[in-house]
């Protein structure tokens, strides 16, 4: 976190602190990689997770994601003095052309609920882009295990229709679900909750000022960070 500082503002940040989400991915499930492994960053945003990725793993990085333009987030890499690490890319994770079996690592933060919540999509759309013995690390906001499918009954009123995507760990490990070449699927409640979401109700951006009014009535009752960690099976 402290390396990081100085790229963590109102501009980069789209929610809660993605490098704290980050960091616990990375305390939790060390990742021993070569400068020649390749990682996919879906849903990168600002491009924020992918600096920290590509800095503290030395690996080669694709940045994708769908509302930030390529040419931006190129843009900022080259500012950030990372260009020749990391590829942005803008795609929709449901139609993505990567080469197949490529990524080591699949890295998405804060994004793979807009996108994943159905059964299938994980062996489906992103299975095929993962190497034998790579590993998928995601972070998503979603429910706390006692509330599963109680999202638009008590989020609502702070999400709107968006509200269905909050899911809690348990309904995750579902929804991932299992395939030949998955070993293991964990889910939990992560440990970052209350730092991550004090970094963002902190800064002035216009989204965070609107969360303030319900995190003590809402989101910090019923919401938690769920982690989502995924083994692909080694070549038999
Ligand atoms: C809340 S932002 C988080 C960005 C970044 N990972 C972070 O933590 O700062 C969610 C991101 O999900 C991306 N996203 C939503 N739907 C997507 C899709 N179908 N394909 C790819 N990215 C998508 C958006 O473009 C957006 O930047």
């Amino acid at each position: 976190m402290e390396n990081y500082k100085a790229y963590i503002s109102a501009e980069t940040m789209m929610g809660p602190n993605s490098a704290r989400i980050l960091e616990e991915l990375f305390d939790k499930y060390p990742l021993r990689l070569a400068a020649d492994d390749v990682i996919l960053d879906l849903g990168c945003g600002t491009g924020l997770t992918s600096l920290i990725i590509a800095r503290e793993t030395g690996a080669k990085v694709f940045a994708n994601d769908l509302w930030v333009s390529a040419e931006e987030n190129g843009k900022r890499f080259e500012e950030w003095g990372v260009g020749a690490q990391i590829t942005p890319v803008c795609e929709d994770a449901n139609n993505l052309h990567f080469e197949k079996r490529q990524f080591r690592v699949l890295f998405s933060i804060d994004s793979y609920h807009y996108f994943a919540g159905n059964k299938g999509f994980f062996q489906e759309k992103i299975l095929p882009f993962m190497k034998d013995g790579g590993e998928v690390l995601i972070g998503i906001p979603g429910l706390k295990d006692a509330y599963t499918d109680r999202a638009e009954e008590l989020l609502s009123d702070w999400l709107g229709d968006d509200a269905y995507m909050f899911k809690s760990p348990k309904r995750w490990k579902e929804i991932i679900g299992g395939d030949d070449r998955i070993l293991l699927v964990k889910t939990w409640e992560m440990d970052c909750f209350n730092d991550a979401w004090n970094d963002w109700l902190a800064t002035d951006n216009e989204y965070a000022i609107g969360d303030r009014k319900y995190f003590e009535k809402l989101i910090k009752p019923y919401t938690c960070f769920v982690g989502i960690y995924v083994k692909i099976k080694d070549v038999q």
